[in-house]
C-alpha cells in the first residue's frame, strides 16, 4: 500500500503533503511517512526548507483516535513532533480546514505556521476526556503565553487563523486560493536564518510572574468544567509549563496525559465521538437517498418554542416565514427573537450586521397562503392532536405538493397526525428541545409512512443548523421523553416513601447532571397543565399550584427562591408532601443516596433497552446522544447506555430486581450473556 505522505521538489524546497482521508487523521503510517521525509531533507544539501502541507479538506485533524486503545506503534507522534523540530532547515506548516490535536501539535513544532484565513486551529483533547499528549501543552504556552494558552488547552474550542494570528500561534495569513505557492515563498523566505523552535520560547513567563491566572481560569470557568477530569490535567500542565524545563514538562504532560487514557471518563468521551457521528447516519437508508433542498422554511407558532426553532434557521441563514393566529401574539413572537439575537451580541458572540441580516431573513406573517412555497413547514402550536391535526389539514391544503411537514411534538403519535393529510410520506417529527436556539438535540421521528428522502433531509439540515440529531421511532414520548418519565415515576415515589426532595434532585447533581428533576419543574412551570381549580387537587404539583408554587417564575414552586434565584427548601413543600404520603398510607423511612441513584437511573436504562427491544431507536448510543444533548446527562460517563454497559448489565438488573421493579427481556438477556449495550 502506497504511503499517505509523498514529496515533492520546489528548488531548494521539500514540500511534505498528507493525503490521508477524510481529515488526515495522524496514524501510524502518516507519522511514519513524516519522519521519513524529515529523514530525507536533512540528508539531501540540495534541500534548504520543508513544507508540511495536506490534501483534501484539511489539515491534520488529530491523532488517529481509532488507534486509541490499541497496542502503539510506532514512530510515537511525540517523536515525529521532536524530528520536526529539530530540523535545522525550517520547517513551515501550511494550513488549511482544521489544525486540532496532534495536527496543531504537529504545527507547533514546526518553525513557522502559515494558515489561510477560513483554517482553524484548536487542541480538542479535553472533549474526548484527555490533554494533548504530544507537548501541545509545552509547547503552546511557550508560544503564546499561558493565559492565552488556557482557553485553547482547557476549553478546547478551536480559534480561527486571524485570532491565532493575534495570538501569535500563526504567522501569516495567505491567500485562500494559493496556500501551496504561499507557503513556499514564505519558506524561501526563512532560508537561511537561524530556525525559531517552540520549545527553547519562554513567552509563558505571564504564568509564574502572575500565578493567579490559573486559579482565576478554574473559578470563571467552574461550573462549565464542573465532573471532568481533563481540564483540571490541562491547567496543571500549561503550569508546569511555566515551571520546569521542557523536557521535565514533557513527562508531566506524558504522565497526565496517560492517566487519563486509561480512566472511564476519556473512553466515555471517546464512546460519545463516535456516536454523534453514528446518530446522523440511518442504516437501512439506500446510500443514493438524495436529501430534498430546504430554501424556505415556515413555522407554525410564535411561542418561546416555535421561535426559537426559527432563530437555527435565520442563524443557519436560512429564510423562515413564522405564522400567528393573533398580531399581538406574533408581534411578541418577533421582539422575543430580536431580543434574543441582540443579547447575544451584547456578549460579543454576534455582530450588529449579523442580528440584522438574521432578522432580515424572517417574514412574519398571519396567513397560511403565505406558507405555499415553503420546502419545509414545523409546527410548534399547542400540544393536542385536534389541533395538530388540523394545522396538518391545512398546510396539506396550502402548502405545495413536495414540501415537508414536520411537527415539533414531544410525545404525540406522528403517524396519527400524518393522517390529517394527503402527504403522509411528507409527514416527520422535528423535536427540538427548549431553549429551542440553544439545546443541541433534535429528536427527528420517523413515521411509518416517511419516506426516505425526508428522512435524509431532516438529518442534513439538522448538521446545517448546527444540532446533533438521533432518529426516533414513533412511541409515547420517543426516546428521551419516554425515559424521562420513568425516572420522573421514581422521583416522585421516592419523596412519598421519605427521601426529601431536595436530596433527590442533590443525587442527581452529584452525579453530574445540571439539575434534578424537582429543580427542572420549578424551572419549566409547576403549572403546565394546571387545570385552575384548588378545589380538584390530587399530586403534590397540583397542590403546590393551589397555593400559588408554580416555579421559579412566581419565586417558589417546589423551592423558596431569593433574588439571586438561590433555591432553599420549602417546610410549606414539605409539610404537603408529608400530607400526601399520610393520606396514601405510605409508611416512611430513610431513603439512602443510593437507592435514590439506582431507583431513578435504572429504570432508565430499562425503558431504553426495551426501546431497542422495539427497535424504536436503531443503536444504543443514539440514546446516549439523546440525553447527553437534550437532558444534561453528564457526557463523562458516556450517557445512559454506555453508563450501564460500564457498571455492568448484571448489577442493572439484579439492582431493578432488589427494588421490584421490572426488567425487559432484552436487557435481561444480554445482562445474562455477559453482553454490553454498545
Ligand atoms: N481520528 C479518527 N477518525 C476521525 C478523526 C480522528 N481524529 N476525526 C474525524 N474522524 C472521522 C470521523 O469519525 C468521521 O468518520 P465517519 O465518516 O466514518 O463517521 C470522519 O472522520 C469525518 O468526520 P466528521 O464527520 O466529524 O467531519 P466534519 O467535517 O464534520 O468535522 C473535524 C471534521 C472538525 C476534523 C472533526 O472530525 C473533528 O473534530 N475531529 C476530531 C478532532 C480531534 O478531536 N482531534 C484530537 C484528537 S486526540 C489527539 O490528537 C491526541 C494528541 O494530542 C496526542
Amino acid at each position: 500500500m502506497s504511503s499517505p505522505i509523498s514529496t515533492s521538489r520546489q528548488g531548494d524546497i521539500l514540500v511534505v503533503t498528507s493525503d490521508n482521508p477524510p481529515v488526515n487523521a495522524l496514524g501510524q503510517r502518516v507519522r511514519e511517512g513524516l519522519k521519513a521525509a524529515i529523514e530525507q531533507a536533512a540528508a539531501d544539501d540540495a534541500i534548504k526548507a520543508i513544507v508540511i502541507r495536506c490534501e483534501g479538506r484539511t489539515f491534520f485533524a488529530g491523532a488517529d483516535i481509532t488507534e486509541f486503545g490499541k497496542p502503539p506503534q510506532g514512530p510515537s507522534l511525540p517523536e515525529v513532533c521532536a524530528a520536526i523540530e529539530a530540523s535545522d532547515k525550517p520547517v513551515v506548516a501550511a494550513i488549511h480546514g482544521t489544525a486540532l490535536g496532534g495536527g496543531c501539535e504537529i504545527a507547533l513544532a514546526c518553525h513557522y505556521r502559515v494558515a489561510v484565513p477560513s483554517a482553524k486551529l484548536g487542541l480538542p483533547e479535553v472533549k474526548l476526556g484527555l490533554i494533548p499528549g504530544a507537548a501541545g501543552t509545552q509547547r503552546l504556552p511557550r508560544l503564546v503565553g499561558a493565559e492565552a494558552a488556557l482557553p485553547l488547552v482547557v476549553i478546547g474550542n478551536p480559534v480561527s487563523a486571524k485570532q491565532a494570528q493575534k495570538i501569535g500561534l500563526v504567522d501569516t495569513l495567505l491567500d485562500e486560493a494559493d496556500l501551496a505557492g504561499g507557503a513556499a515563498t514564505f519558506a524561501k523566505s526563512q532560508i537561511g536564518k537561524p530556525v525559531p523552535r517552540t520549545s527553547e520560547m519562554n513567552n509563558n513567563r505571564d504564568g509564574v510572574a502572575n500565578p493567579d491566572i490559573f486559579d482565576e481560569f478554574r473559578a470563571k470557568n467552574g461550573r462549565k468544567l464542573r465532573g471532568f477530569d481533563a481540564p483540571n490535567a490541562g491547567i496543571e500542565a500549561v503550569r508546569a509549563a511555566g515551571e520546569l524545563s521542557f523536557a521535565e514538562g514533557v513527562k508531566k504532560e506524558r504522565a497526565l496525559f496517560s492517566k487519563l487514557m486509561t480512566g472511564t471518563q476519556s473512553a466515555a468521551m471517546r464512546h460519545y465521538f463516535f456516536a454523534e457521528r453514528a446518530a446522523n447516519k440511518i442504516d437501512d437508508l439506500a446510500a443514493d437517498t438524495k436529501p430534498i433542498p430546504i430554501e424556505k422554511v415556515g413555522i407554525i407558532g410564535a411561542g418561546t418554542m416555535g421561535g426559537g426553532i426559527a432563530m437555527n434557521f435565520l442563524s443557519a441563514g436560512i429564510p423562515v416565514n413564522i405564522l400567528e393566529m393573533k398580531q399581538d401574539a406574533l408581534d411578541r413572537g418577533t421582539a422575543t427573537i430580536r431580543k434574543n439575537y441582540e443579547n447575544t451580541a451584547k456578549r460579543g458572540r454576534m455582530s450588529p450586521e449579523q442580528v440584522e441580516s438574521a432578522m432580515g431573513l424572517l417574514t412574519p406573517t398571519l396567513e397560511y397562503g403565505e406558507l405555499a412555497e415553503c420546502d419545509l413547514v414545523i409546527e410548534a402550536v399547542y400540544e393536542n392532536m385536534d389541533v395538530k391535526k388540523e394545522v396538518f389539514r391545512t398546510l396539506d391544503e396550502t402548502v405545495k405538493q413536495g414540501a415537508i411537514l414536520a411537527s415539533n411534538t414531544s410525545y404525540l403519535d406522528i403517524d396519527e397526525i400524518a393522517t390529517a393529510t394527503k402527504r403522509p410520506g411528507y409527514v416527520v417529527g422535528l423535536h427540538f428541545f427548549s431553549p429551542a436556539n440553544v439545546m443541541k438535540l433534535l429528536e427527528v421521528v420517523r413515521g411509518a409512512n416517511t419516506r426516505d428522502d425526508v428522512l435524509a433531509t431532516a438529518m442534513k439540515l439538522s448538521k446545517a443548523i448546527g444540532k446533533v440529531a438521533a432518529v426516533s421511532g414513533v412511541c409515547p414520548g420517543f426516546i428521551g421523553n419516554r425515559m424521562l418519565s420513568k425516572r420522573q415515576e421514581q422521583a416522585n415515589q421516592l419523596i412519598m416513601e421519605g427521601a426529601n426532595y431536595w436530596e433527590v434532585d442533590d443525587v442527581l447533581l452529584e452525579f453530574g447532571f445540571p439539575m434534578g428533576p424537582f429543580q427542572m419543574g420549578d424551572l419549566a412551570g409547576i403549572d403546565i397543565g394546571w387545570h385552575r381549580d384548588p378545589s380538584k387537587v390530587t399530586t403534590v404539583r397540583e397542590a403546590l399550584c393551589a397555593v400559588g408554587r408554580f416555579g421559579q417564575k412566581a419565586g417558589k414552586g417546589f423551592y423558596d427562591y431569593d433574588e439571586a434565584r438561590q433555591r432553599t427548601p420549602s417546610d410549606e413543600v414539605k409539610q404537603i408532601i408529608a400530607d400526601f404520603a399520610t393520606r396514601s398510607g405510605t409508611p416512611q423511612r430513610d431513603v439512602s443516596k443510593q437507592e435514590i441513584e439506582e431507583r431513578l437511573l435504572y429504570p432508565m436504562v430499562n425503558e431504553g433497552a426495551k426501546i431497542l427491544e422495539e427497535g424504536m431507536a436503531q443503536r444504543a448510543s443514539d440514546i446516549d446522544v439523546v440525553w447527553i444533548n437534550g437532558y444534561g446527562w453528564p457526557l463523562y460517563t458516556g450517557g445512559p447506555m454506555f453508563w450501564a454497559d460500564t457498571i455492568g448489565l448484571d448489577t442493572v438488573v439484579s439492582g431493578l430486581e432488589k427494588y421490584g421493579l421490572p426488567v425487559c427481556d432484552y436487557l435481561r438477556s444480554r445482562a445474562e450473556a455477559g453482553k454490553t449495550f454498545n
